[in-house]
Formats: C-alpha cells, sequence, structure tokens
C-alpha cells in the first residue's frame, strides 16, 4: 500500500446532447483544461479527514466508519461518499486524509465531478488495485447517483478517459473520438447553475406531457449522432449548425435563459459556425465554435453581452497519477 499519492483529473464542458443523455440518449463531452487536484494521504487513526478549501470545507473529519452517514457539508459530499463508495468495495484498514484543489468550481467545469474522479482512482493507486477506466467508471457514476439521486455520468466519464467521447447514459457506450481539439469561445454567465434542481424542473415542466417530452428528447438524440459525423470529419459548419440546432431544442425544454441567449446571439452574429449554452442550462457556460478569423470577434461580442470570456483547452488527457 502506498502513503501518499497526487491525482489530478479534468473538468468537462458538455458539447451536445444535455439532458436528453439523463434519459438514454447520446451526448458528446469534452475534458477541459482546468484540472482538479487532490492528494490522498493514509493515516494511522482511522479518521476520515477532508480538506477542500475551494468549496468551504476546511478542518472536516469523521470516524471512517461514519463516511457517508449523517450530516455532511456541501462541499464534503462528492469527497466523502467517493471514499465511503470505494472503500466500501475495497477496505482500507486505516485512515484518510484527502486535501482537493481546483479554482474552478464556480464554472460549472464540473469539480464536483473531477473530485470524485480524482477520490476513485486515487485509492486505487493507494491499494495498488490499477483497475482500469470501465471500472473507475462504474465507481464514480454509483457515486454521482449517491449523491445527486439524477445524472448520466458524462462528466465523471470525461474525467476519467479524458479527450472527448460520444457518451451513452450511464456509460452504456464511451467512445472516444480520435479528434484534435476543438476551436471554442466559452462564455460565462456569472450565474452558477444547479443542475439537480434544473433536471427537477424539466420533469415538472413537461408532468402529463412525456410524449412531447420523448420527442424532444429524441430529435436532440437523432442530431447528436449526426454532430458526432461532422465532428469526425472536421466539419465545422455541419457542426455549428448541429450546434444552433441543439440550443432550439433546449430553448424548447426551457433551459436557456436571456443572458445567455443574449451571449449566444451576439456569437453567431459576430460570425461563429454555431453556439449554445453547455450543461444544465439557466446559467453557467455558452460555447460558440469559431474559425481562427472570427475569434477575437466572437469573443469580444460575449463581452459586450455581458459574459466573461474563459480560457480554456479542452480535449485534453483523463485522470492521471501526478506523484
Ligand atoms: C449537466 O451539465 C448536464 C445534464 O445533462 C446532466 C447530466 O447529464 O448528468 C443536464
Amino acid at each position: 500500500m502506498k502513503e501518499k499519492v497526487e491525482v489530478s483529473a479534468p473538468g468537462k464542458l458538455m458539447l451536445l446532447g444535455e439532458h436528453a443523455v439523463v434519459y438514454n440518449r447520446p451526448c458528446i463531452v469534452t475534458a477541459v483544461g482546468q484540472r482538479m487536484h487532490a492528494t490522498l494521504e493514509v493515516t494511522d487513526e482511522k479518521i476520515l479527514s477532508i480538506e477542500a478549501p475551494d468549496v468551504q470545507v476546511t478542518g472536516y473529519t469523521k470516524l471512517m466508519s461514519e463516511a457517508g452517514k449523517g450530516e455532511i457539508p456541501k462541499g464534503a459530499r462528492f469527497v466523502e461518499m467517493a471514499v465511503k463508495n470505494f472503500t466500501n468495495q475495497h477496505p482500507i484498514p486505516n485512515g484518510l486524509r484527502v486535501t482537493t484543489r481546483s479554482g474552478f468550481s464556480e464554472f460549472g467545469f464540473g469539480s464536483s465531478s473531477a473530485s470524485i474522479v480524482c477520490v476513485t482512482k486515487g485509492l486505487s493507486e493507494i491499494l495498488g488495485l490499477g483497475l482500469d477506466n470501465r471500472s473507475l467508471f462504474n465507481l464514480s457514476y454509483q457515486t454521482v447517483l449517491g449523491v445527486q439521486g439524477t445524472g448520466s455520468g458524462f462528466d465523471v466519464a470525461a474525467g476519467i478517459y479524458g479527450g472527448t467521447l460520444y457518451f451513452f447514459t450511464g456509460g452504456k457506450e464511451i467512445e472516444p473520438l480520435e479528434i484534435e481539439s476543438l476551436p471554442l469561445v466559452v462564455g460565462y454567465t456569472g450565474i452558477k447553475a444547479d443542475t439537480t434542481e434544473i433536471i427537477r424542473e424539466v420533469a415538472q415542466r413537461f408532468e402529463g406531457q412525456s410524449q412531447l417530452l420523448n420527442i424532444l428528447y429524441d430529435q436532440i438524440s437523432t442530431l447528436v449522432k449526426k454532430a458526432r459525423v461532422s465532428l469526425k470529419l472536421r466539419d465545422w459548419t455541419g457542426l455549428g449548425d448541429w450546434m444552433n440546432y441543439n440550443q432550439e431544442f433546449l430553448t424548447k425544454l426551457g433551459v436557456s435563459s436571456q443572458k445567455l441567449d443574449d451571449m449566444i446571439a451576439a456569437a453567431r452574429r459576430a460570425g461563429a459556425f454555431g453556439a449554445k449554452l453547455s450543461g444544465a442550462g439557466g446559467g453557467d457556460c455558452m460555447i460558440a465554435l469559431v474559425a481562427d478569423e472570427t475569434r477575437e470577434k466572437v469573443a469580444e461580442a460575449i463581452i459586450q453581452a455581458g459574459g466573461q470570456v474563459i480560457n480554456v483547452d479542452n480535449n485534453v488527457e483523463g485522470a492521471r497519477i501526478e506523484s
């Protein structure tokens, strides 16, 4: 058993298929250069301690045997449940100190899911198990469902596998797409979205209209499959059109907002191939697909519309052991 490991995992950006992917449909997601870093240290006393200053968790401790039970501060929930799920299946005889740092918790790039991935991969390394990506995904997805009660698992898949993935609900399909990075401009609305709440709102909005909702999700599913082809061909005009089309369905689902709409419209007017919200909606980020020549103009337009442009690499490496 190792005494200490440092592990990192990338955040994610949803490219196409959000919401539909929660309900047995595919999506396309890319891993981003903003990484969560976690240090896992084995300690003598059978105590779990968590330091996650980015999400206001400091000096939090609990008996290892109590992990996952009782009151858990919001910021510690994902790490603690990941430890619990992992050690239920692969017990460790000692205590554990987990320290995380990310610096991107406000943008909706999936810092919570990246922390689950870090803990799961880190514990596998500490115990010398060398779990493969599929096993890491299954454990991590179990944690997502344990904490949120809902979710497709696309975020933990991006954290584990990295790159750009064609992903089907619950990991029924995880296909790494062999592409280079995508020419994206990412605009942040300044508003943090609550994914679980927005998923619930969509379900409520369409109560008694499940047929209509299914038609919308089927149409999103169809366009995601077509977008996958455009992506592989590096057909940016085609991909941009699918993004615009996807945004129409997200508007029909009721998850866009005035601010997102303004930023998306501004990006399109400035010459983007396509633009849409990314993630649950309501806030967080929008993405625009651009040519080299339009990048600056699109970025400027997003700022003029009240957004903050965030420098983000995409299609980056998945979870890795740093030391
Ligand atoms: C949130 O970023 C994307 C959703 O599709 C939720 C999920 O897939 O888990 C709304």
